[in-house]
């Protein structure tokens, strides 16, 4: 299944520098130890077993599943009766075991060029297990969910991990997501509490944090679900007490009583209008002042290996969020060994992974599978272009990065400002180049490869999902020739497959859907609340396979070439949209009476939301309309849903039962005229007329 013989042409490889310190050194050691992998998963991930602390060891099979519907229950099970607790294996086994209490685990820097902190190992186990006697205070235990709506600060990951040390299962939402979104994924996954913070700064941009989370929490009510406590950090606002908060707003009702906590003084550099933070003594609790007294010893809760850990909600393709569950021991497991083998760890590195922690590349790639190695990272609150687009490059230098893990919206965002920014700094310390979110076009790859890395330092493009909690498909920066755009070979344990649309395998150089055969530690274990979307969604198209959703290639040299959904779902910068969660959002409007979303390409975001709305009699189509529609999704789902273009759509093209033909409105949001097999067309003029009115503009 790994070829014999990698190509010698047309391929790019790792310096022979590289090769001499890394783990896998060759394409053949790769092939070697893949093999033994998926022969004998029991072996290969006993072995990454072993460099963990478990309090019990596991019982029978190291690795069980069931993939096939036909059979029985879909399940996946890692190290059955073992128990164990992944915050001390992050934590207390790097301070006392290894001896590592006075490395850096994070260096943070904030959005604002000056602000910064640095975290060692030592502080953050105390910092956690302070946070981890709060939460306890608060009546936290085994199980009960908690919602995490925070920036990029230290607190979020100390948050994570100080519920991951009682047990509690951390449900984290993306910042940027609206209000409506934190109560839906409060209320599906049921949490008791919620964490989040006075506000962020995104660029010079105020989000006011805290005003979303109580928007969120009042619609909770308000659907008969309240949250009791909400534990608020102040990032922004100064910790003086009971005056009011905020320079520009409003007096507060109440200011959240606060101490001069040591680590926090004078975090903010820059004299910023800080957020309006209402207060309700009902329910609000100051994250500082619980800390105040808070002992920061604080018992592991020793769970099982297949408790959970956290949920983590991505888009489905009905329009509402699956609430992804990940459990202990495998997903440590897997985060560890991917972080290791395909970022090539070792010791004296200076990681950085932009990513968001509230998406998984976060949750796995900043928190979990760093910490398991005691790495040092960066932590960056920021964006790449504020205060000016190089600004990833200064930080680069800052910290003496050797591996930087980032999106391919990221770099076409950067490319377009061409290398100038870039050659200001130096870049000499990096070593690994990363990429994951989407398929990464060749001009990307190669601007990223030469002018970023000088054609030093080799790119893993790293395919994988929410799903799938690691690397999936990746190359291995020592051991794998390179082909721009294509995510290379399997990582190990996994066994990737193509169908054709009756499930047949195809082999050779083939194109199809891409599933996978086999289960690894990292894999789902269900859709929080809702086993039967999980079956659904992922087993039921073929049986015996995991379906990914996307589409892929192999070519002639059995490389696999991600080509991107096959399902109604939109790329939008890295991340999974559906269409019909945009849709539904559009006509909630009272002047929309049907919505059709597809995706356009787009040259930095991967994929634009190009939408036909048709207006109710009586409605008028005006530019009013349009910003409102826009408003709407944004708080309904978040910016990041924001339509790039909407046309007015007196009709849409519909099959004689009713269906919309989506690839025919995609064609008309190109502009692209062949429009292939129409036959099934109920109405042709319809089309015609969507042609003649097509958006120019973004609106
Ligand atoms: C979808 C998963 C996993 C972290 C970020 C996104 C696409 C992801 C690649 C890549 C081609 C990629 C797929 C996948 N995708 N990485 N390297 N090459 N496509 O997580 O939101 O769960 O999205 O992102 O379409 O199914 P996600």
């Amino acid at each position: 299944m790994i070829p014999d013989q990698v190509p010698k042409e047309d391929v790019f490889h790792g310096s022979d520098d590289l090769k001499k310190e890394a783990h896998i050194s060759s394409f053949e050691k790769y092939k070697e130890l893949y093999t033994k992998s998926v022969v004998n998963p029991d072996d290969f991930w006993g072995d990454i077993a072993k460099d963990f602390f478990w309090k019990t060891k596991h019982k029978g099979q190291f690795l069980q599943y069931n993939f096939d519907v036909t059979r029985g229950k879909i399940f996946i099970k890692c190290m059955e009766g073992a128990s164990t607790n992944i915050c001390y294996n992050l934590l207390d086994r790097n301070v006392h075991e290894r001896n590592l209490g006075d490395k850096v685990a994070f260096y943070w820097e904030g959005n604002e060029p000056g602000d910064e902190l640095k975290v060692t190992y030592r502080e953050l186990l105390h910092r956690v297990c302070q946070f981890a006697n709060v939460l306890k205070s608060q009546g936290v235990k085994k199980g009960d969910r908690v919602s995490i709506y925070m920036p990029m600060v230290v607190e979020l990951v100390v948050a994570m991990l100080a519920c991951a040390r009682i047990g509690a299962v951390h449900s984290i939402v993306f910042a940027g997501f609206s209000a409506e979104s934190l109560c839906e994924r409060i209320m599906d996954s049921q949490c008791s509490l919620l964490i989040t913070a006075d506000g962020f700064y995104r660029g010079d941009k105020l989000i006011s944090l805290k005003l979303l989370a109580d928007e969120a929490l009042q619609k909770c009510r308000e659907k008969g679900f309240p949250v009791e406590k909400c534990i608020v950090l102040k990032h922004l606002s100064k910790e003086t007490e009971d005056t009011p908060l905020g320079s520009q707003s409003p007096p507060a009702k109440r200011s959240c009583p606060d101490l001069q906590q040591e680590k926090q003084t004078g975090r903010i550099k820059k004299t910023h209008p800080v957020p309006q933070v209402p207060w309700n003594p009902e329910v609000d609790l100051c994250w500082h002042a619980l800390l105040r007294g808070a002992s920061n010893d604080c018992d592991p809760v020793w769970c099982e290996s297949e408790d959970p850990l956290f949920i983590l909600y991505t888009s489905g393709s009905t329009g509402k969020p699956k609430g992804v569950l990940h459990t202990i021991s495998g997903y440590m497991l897997y985060t560890a060994a991917t972080f290791k083998f395909v970022f090539d760890y070792q010791p004296d590195d200076i990681y950085w992974c932009t990513a968001d922690i509230g998406w998984i590349t976060g949750h796995s790639y900043i928190t979990y599978g760093p910490l398991a190695y005691g790495a040092t990272s960066v932590l960056f609150e920021g964006l790449p272009t504020y205060p000016d687009v190089s600004r990833m490059w200064e930080i680069v230098d800052k910290y003496h990065v050797t591996k930087f893990y980032t999106a391919p919206t990221a770099i076409r965002l950067l490319m377009k400002y061409g290398s100038e920014p870039v050659q200001k700094y130096k870049r000499d310390s990096l070593k690994i180049l990363g990429t994951v979110g989407e398929p990464i076009n060749p001009e990307a790859w190669h601007w990223y490869y030469s002018v970023v890395g000088e054609k030093r330092c080799p790119i893993v493009d790293t395919f994988w999902q929410t799903e799938n909690g690691g690397h999936m498909l990746t190359p291995l920066p020592a051991a794998t020739p390179m082909k721009p755009g294509s995510a290379t070979f399997p990582f190990f344990g996994v066994v990737p497959a193509i169908l054709n649309e009756s499930g047949e395998e195809l082999e050779g150089p083939s194109e199809g859907y891409l599933v996978f055969k086999q289960a690894w530690p990292g894999m789902m274990r269900t859709v929080y609340g809702n086993y039967s979307r999980f079956e659904t969604t992922y087993f039921k198209k073929f049986p015996g396979y995991y379906v990914t959703g996307d589409g892929c290639r192999r070519d002639k040299d059995g490389y696999y070439w991600i080509t991107g959904r096959i399902d109604d779902m939109l790329n939008v910068s890295g991340h999974l949209l559906s269409t019909a969660e945009v849709e539904s959002a559009l006509v909630e409007h009272e002047a929309i009476a049907e919505a059709a979303v597809v995706g356009r390409p787009h040259p930095v975001k991967g994929e634009s939301l190009y939408c036909f709305v048709t207006l109710r009699d009586g409605a008028t189509y005006n530019q009013t309309l349009e910003a409102e529609l826009k408003k709407q999704v944004r708080e309904k789902i978040g910016a990041i849903a924001t339509p790039d273009y909407i046309q007015n759509a007196p009709g849409l093209p519909k099959t004689r039962s009713g269906k919309i033909m989506r690839r025919v409105l995609r064609k008309i949001a190109c502009n692209e005229r062949d429009l292939g097999d129409t036959s099934t067309l109920a109405d042709s003029s319809v089309v015609e007329q969507l042609f003649q009115n097509r958006c120019f503009t973004t609106v």
